[in-house]
């Protein structure tokens, strides 16, 4: 395994340009190889663990994938495989998105149910309540979720969850409903970007799908899609993560390749906390023209304030002066990194789903853990902010979203060097 040492001070000077975004390239990907008749190119793909997990399950599946300087050249599936095993879904919960696309292009599918992880159980009975208002005969017997159908018929659904609109049951039955037989309207919809670049994508091959960005969509059924060329869109929390990055360390940076239309809660609440934000066409100009002001924040879907943008915003509300709130309405169990900012002079409670944030006035180097991919890149961002130096251990959770963290940073004037651990 291998760590990261950070020697903390510097103030982040400079330009960083965002990558394609990790959860818009995941659901694409499947997409391309399972529900396409032929090749798909998709441009600005990250370089990131998840994405070759996922072409290992779906090379798995009899899909063939190239990467060549940044795009994915994807061949879709020529054998009836229909089978996503245990060690390769357990990797990444995103495999799950195999299910809707393997049933409705081939009529059955067995995929390893998906563990929980650090965030909380990560249900997906969503996933499946879709699926079988499609007309789908879902079992889950012997840690597998066995699925069938003969021809998915479109119907009126409503897919919002006790923490509502679900991005993965969305991506999943969208996909399904794309091959199903009539109408299909899906209330209740995940309205994030990836999303709406999904729904691009699949209209691109050849789908029918109307009310791109709102929790309603309607998918008329078609016979068949054609694979084509789509620029992945850039991606919202490695821009919101680099803003932080700028923020936190007090320092002066351009974050290329993000609109504010993206990231309208994100702007908005790093503005509260006196971030001062220059949208340009380009990007976004990042400085702390005072001192950080504390600020309550509550995660909710989008346009809401991101989840997935929790742990970066409490890294940062630590240095800011007075008493910061964030309460965390998605995940069940998002709150692992408090422990580990605290080890680092943070002054952070919790109380059930919300933290209390005392600002302090630094904070010091450490020796602490990642244990998801968002709160390794909080620990990041707080090590490069802290006097002395920080050392961040299990980074591979940071490696799934992020693409190589540390060089960007560095070019920023970080000081960061990721060795092997002994
Ligand atoms: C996606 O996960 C993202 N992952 C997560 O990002 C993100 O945190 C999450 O959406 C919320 O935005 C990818 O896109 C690959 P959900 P997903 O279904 O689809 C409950 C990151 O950091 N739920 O929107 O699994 C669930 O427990 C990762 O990049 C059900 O109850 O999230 C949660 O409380 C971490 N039943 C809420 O809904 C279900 O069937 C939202 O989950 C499905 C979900």
């Amino acid at each position: 395994m291998q760590k990261l040492i950070i020697n903390g001070g510097t103030r982040l000077k400079g330009k960083v340009k965002i990558g394609g975004s990790k959860n818009a390239v995941l659901p694409i990907a499947v997409a391309a190889a399972i529900l396409g008749d032929s090749v798909s190119v998709l441009h600005n793909v990250p370089n990131l663990t998840d994405v070759k997990t996922l072409s290992a399950v779906l090379e798995g599946l009899g899909a063939s994938i190239t990467r060549k300087n940044g795009s994915l050249y994807i061949e879709p599936i020529n054998r009836m495989e229909y089978e996503a095993p245990y060690e390769l879904v357990r990797q990444m919960r995103a495999s799950i998105y195999v299910l809707g696309p393997l049933v409705a292009k081939l009529g059955k599918a067995k995929v390893s149910f998906p563990g929980g992880c650090a965030i909380g159980p990560r249900p997906v009975d969503l996933h499946i309540r879709g699926l079988e208002q499609l007309g789908a005969n879902v079992d889950v017997k012997k840690g597998y979720i066995y699925a069938q159908a003969e021809r998915l018929v479109g119907v009126d659904m409503d897919l919002t969850g006790q923490h509502g609109p679900s991005v993965g049951a969305t991506a999943n039955v969208l996909m399904a409903a794309t091959l199903a037989e009539g109408t299909t309207v899906i209330r209740g919809a995940a309205r994030e970007p990836h999303i709406s670049d999904l729904v691009k994508f699949l209209n691109a091959m050849g789908a029918d799908i109307d009310g791109i960005g709102t929790s309603v969509l309607t998918i008329r059924g078609v016979k068949q899609m054609h694979g084509t060329e789509h620029s992945v869109v850039s991606d919202d929390i490695e821009a919101g993560t680099f803003m932080v990055a700028g923020a936190i360390t007090d320092g002066d940076v351009f974050v290329e390749g993000i609109t504010q239309k993206q990231i309208p809660a994100i702007s908005e609440k790093l503005t509260e906390a006196g971030v001062q934000l220059d949208w340009k066409t380009t990007g976004v100009h990042v400085t702390v023209p005072k001192e950080l002001k504390a600020i309550d924040v509550t995660t909710v879907p989008f346009p809401g304030f991101p989840t997935d943008m929790q742990a970066q915003m409490m890294g940062l509300l630590s240095l800011a002066s007075g008493t910061s709130t964030i309460t965390e309405n998605v995940h069940t169990d998002r709150f692992i990194h408090a422990a580990e900012l605290n080890r680092m002079g943070a002054d952070i409670r919790l109380e059930g789903r919300k933290a209390i944030i005392q600002g302090v006035p630094f904070l010091s180097g450490a020796p602490v853990m990642a244990s998801d991919l968002r709160a390794g890149a909080v620990l990041v961002m707080a090590g490069m902010a802290a006097a002395g130096e920080t050392t961040v251990s299990r980074i591979y959770h940071i490696d799934r979203g992020y693409e190589s963290i540390e060089t960007k940073l560095n070019n920023l004037g970080a000081d960061i060097v990721r060795v092997n651990e002994n």
